[in-house]
């Protein structure tokens, strides 16, 4: 069986200022080693910040959207050109607030993960179903749509990126999706991505959606469960470790 280093990733969303940053890397920074890789999504001005705070540490840095185009009249965008100079070694791609705010499309997001790649960032790429489409039993054929574009627009590198489910009634609101609730859809996902990819036992795919400290390791215990992508509970610096320390 493959064993899968979990991996716990920050996702800062439009939240941070140098006070409070300042803040956040000293505690992520005093903390020490995570029995999980830890890596911090930031808001772009704070790239260069989280470069220089975490740079001798063993916490990654990367950004929570990336451009589909390689450089050109795009105002307001950033290339993945421009936060491989930033030494970011993520990028999430897709996460439901873009999908729903931005409207952007399955085959947007997969070209976003494409344009990552390319440039040596890794692409968390988030999939997740509504309230009302799980209501509608549509949980399955939502996720499965979303990650067949990334699949097929990446071809052979689908193996390269990360996976992060992440149920769109669950971002933000407290409601977590149970440990069963979650495994069950991640399997799904693996299963997918078995169809495509040999590597798909070395994927990692995380769960997202009101990970705290308390509910971290019952989900983190699940087989197919690789780590988190965590909202709020990043910004608190004891917060975000004691999820790291959760990982088996
Ligand atoms: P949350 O957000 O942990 O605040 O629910 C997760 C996310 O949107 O990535």
């Amino acid at each position: 069986m493959t064993t899968r280093r979990k991996l716990v990733v920050g996702n800062w969303k439009m939240h941070g200022s140098h006070k409070a940053n300042a803040e956040l890397f000293e505690g992520l920074l005093d903390a020490g080693p995570s029995n999980a890789d830890m890596a911090v999504c930031v808001p772009f001005p704070f790239l260069s910040e989280a470069a220089v705070a975490l740079a001798a540490s063993a916490i990654r840095w990367g950004a929570q959207d990336c451009s589909a185009h390689e450089q050109g009249a795009y105002t307001g965008e950033v290339s993945a050109a421009m936060l491989h100079e930033f030494g970011c070694r993520y990028v999430i791609v897709g996460h439901s607030e873009r999908r729903a705010y931005h409207a952007e499309s399955d085959q947007l997001v997969a070209d976003k993960a494409k344009a990552a790649l390319g440039k040596g960032i890794t692409p968390i790429v988030c999939v997740g179903e509504t309230l009302a489409q799980r209501e509608a039993n549509e949980t399955e054929a939502v996720v499965k749509r979303q990650l067949s574009a990334v699949i097929h627009t990446l071809g052979h590198c689908v193996g390269e990126m990360v996976v992060a489910y992440e149920p769109v009634w669950a971002i933000g609101t407290g409601k977590t999706a149970s440990p069963e609730q979650a495994q069950a859809v991640h399997a799904l996902l693996r299963a997918q991505l078995q169809a495509a990819t040999p590597q798909a036992g070395a994927m990692k795919i995380l769960y997202g959606g009101s990970v705290k400290p308390d509910n971290a390791a019952t989900l983190f215990a699940q087989p197919d469960i690789d780590g988190g992508l965590i909202g709020g509970a990043s910004l608190k610096a004891a917060d975000f470790i004691a999820i790291g320390r959760a990982a088996p």
